[in-house]
């Protein structure tokens, strides 16, 4: 299993190791620590990174312009409106114009298709800042702060995800746990589970790591007896608005509420989320479903209450995004 992660694209993560991502998840502790105590290196100067982003991002954008910045690289930021890519100009090409400028990409987009074809076609690595199958480098940050706030090793830490089960967020708790031998639990009704290629892909990953891989339609089989209940928004960036009607009637028993953290059975079970979350209707999304739907007021895929209770870590989550960041840039470019 190869392990040297220099000039290494981060795509889906199936084609990392557990051995990689331990070594991801270290060196983001070191990062994290030296930059508390005031000791970065700036091992990333003189390099130029490319961020392009095809749908918008508050998280990603920030934690990859922080993390370079940090370590004395510079990064252009390529917006979803300004440039050729797409309406002028081809994937393909693009990847062997920006290759030749730059010493790497992020992109965040549509199909996975895309980051594929940069990474094939560029010749620098490539890091998959979300697409929507996948989106690796917010579970290195999900995996570190629950390293963090649990005692156990990480393969004995056990997570459910409750929402939409066949989004990116779905899709890479259950790989990323399938690689490093967790307790994974999706908990999502039957019209929005993983698709099977994937389940049997990390179910095969499972078997040489020991993970244990549970995808229910009940949603309190899911959280039963986990240390951390993971969900998402409800409908993803790209999938159409009319959506929601229909989402909202399979998801709500899958809301992340006090009942269905109580239904976990364990005191100190945490919640978790990438962000951003519709905890109340105080956005312009939320506002418009609380006026369709006056019973989503207090939250959508979880409740206010959840949300500003001690239980949530998706600040810590939030935080993590740049430290984990910068470790997949030192460890491909540094
Ligand atoms: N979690 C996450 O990817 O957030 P952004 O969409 O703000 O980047
Ligand atoms: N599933 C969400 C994640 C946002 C970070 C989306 O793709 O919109």
């Amino acid at each position: 299993m190869s392990f040297n992660l220099r000039n290494r694209s981060l795509l889906s993560l199936r084609h990392h190791s557990e051995r990689d991502l331990h070594y991801l998840l270290d060196l983001s502790r070191d990062l994290k620590r030296a930059k508390y105590s005031g000791v970065q290196r700036r091992s990333l100067a003189g390099k130029n990174i490319a961020l392009i982003f095809e749908k918008t991002s508050t998280r990603t954008r920030c934690a990859f312009e922080v993390a370079a910045f940090d370590e004395g690289a510079h990064v252009t930021y390529i917006d979803p409106t300004s440039s050729q890519i797409g309406h002028k100009e081809s994937m393909k090409d693009t990847a062997r114009v920006l290759g030749r400028m730059y010493d790497a990409i992020e992109y965040r987009g549509s199909g996975q298709e895309n980051v594929e074809i940069l990474a094939e076609y560029s010749g620098v690595p490539v890091f998959n800042g979300l697409t929507n199958e996948f989106h690796p480098t917010q579970m290195l940050a999900d995996v570190l702060t629950m390293t963090e706030h649990s005692t156990k090793p990480v393969h004995e830490i056990s997570y459910a995800y409750v929402g939409d089960g066949r989004n990116n967020m779905a899709n890479s708790l259950l790989l990323v746990g399938a690689k490093l031998g967790m307790d994974v639990r999706i908990g999502a009704p039957r019209e929005l589970w993983p698709l099977d290629e994937l389940v049997e892909q990390c179910q095969e990953f499972a078997a040489e790591s020991g993970a244990r891989i549970t995808v229910t339609d009940d949603p309190q089989v899911a959280v039963a007896g986990v240390d951390f209940i993971h969900t998402d928004v409800w409908v993803s960036m790209g999938e159409p608005v009319e959506s929601w009607g229909e989402r909202i009637d399979l998801l709500l028993p899958f809301q992340v509420n006090p009942a269905l953290m109580a239904a976990a059975g364990n005191p100190r079970v945490k919640f978790m989320h990438c962000l951003p979350a519709f905890h109340n209707a105080e956005t312009v999304v939320g506002a418009q479903i609380a006026e369709a739907y006056p019973a989503l007021a207090n939250g959508i895929e979880v409740t206010e209450d959840v949300f500003e209770s001690p239980a949530n870590l998706a600040f810590e989550q939030a935080e993590n995004r740049m430290h984990t960041i910068k470790a997949v840039l030192v460890a491909a470019l540094g």
